[in-house]
């Protein structure tokens, strides 16, 4: 994946807006109390941007893996570098999200209540929840960067996983978050098409007649397009 110069300067701009908004230097506070709750609002959002963008991802990523795509739908061209775009945009909101998090005393997490599951002093298990997420997305990313850390043919199968961590970040956040309660129409309008969407294409692999002649699933590269093919070398 190639982050270009345009999106660094998008990143690094929302950052930029982000470390201006939650100082006094461009909007005066009030009074003290807004202005030592503002990290806090600031990585609520940036965790919400990050949560929302992750699910797109996801839904990117099931119609990628559908197995319609490759026979009928042939959106892989279109779809890929949004799966791919989204993947950089979801990880700059987290890191925003957990740095503030982390550096911010009133949101009770620290440094190593961030990193290490179970050390918030802030709702620690619902806090681990997104530790774990996040390990397990750093995992599920260096496996589909570095596909060859794993065995032939493996890739697709742990790239899979990433529904379970979305189910991670989807409990973190409804029991993290302050407004879980209040933000619960959006976690069930976003998670259950994203749980339906994903037993549909289980489905759909199940019940779809197998082709006569299939490739051997180790010759496909990611999202079933097929690997080149070797040329042999020309006899002289
Ligand atoms: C090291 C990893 C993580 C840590 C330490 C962490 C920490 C937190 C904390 C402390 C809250 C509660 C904020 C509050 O007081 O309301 C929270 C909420 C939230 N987090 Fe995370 N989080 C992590 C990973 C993630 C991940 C992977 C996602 C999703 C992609 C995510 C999305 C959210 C969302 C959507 C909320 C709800 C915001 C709200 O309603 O207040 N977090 N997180």
């Amino acid at each position: 994946m190639r982050v270009g110069v345009a999106t660094l300067i998008i990143i690094g701009a929302v950052a930029a807006l982000v470390a201006l908004g939650v100082t006094d230097h461009i909007l005066p506070a009030s009074d003290p109390r807004t202005l030592a709750v503002r990290p806090w609002v600031a990585a609520r959002a940036m965790g919400i941007t990050a949560y929302l963008l992750f699910g797109l991802q996801v839904v990117a990523g099931l119609v990628l893996s559908h197995p319609r795509n490759t026979s009928e739908w042939r959106k892989t061209k279109q779809v890929f570098p949004w799966h791919e775009m989204l993947t950089v945009f979801t990880w700059a909101f987290l890191a925003l999200h957990i740095v503030l998090l982390a550096l911010d005393e009133y949101a009770g997490v620290g440094v190593a209540g961030a990193l290490v599951p179970g050390l918030s002093v802030y709702r620690p298990i619902p806090v681990a929840l997104g530790s774990v997420a996040l390990y397990a997305l750093i995992f599920t990313a260096a496996t589909a960067k570095w596909t060859r850390l794993l065995p032939a043919g493996w890739w697709l199968k742990v790239h899979r996983v990433a529904i379970v961590t979305f189910l991670l970040a989807w409990t973190h956040a409804v029991l993290a978050g302050t407004d879980g309660a209040a933000l619960t129409p959006m976690y069930l309008a976003t998670g259950l098409p994203i749980l339906a969407g994903t037993a549909h294409r289980w489905w759909t692999a199940r019940v779809r007649p197998q082709r006569a002649v299939s490739a051997p699933t180790s010759s496909l590269t990611p999202y079933g397009r097929p690997a080149p093919v070797a040329v042999p070398a020309k006899e002289s």
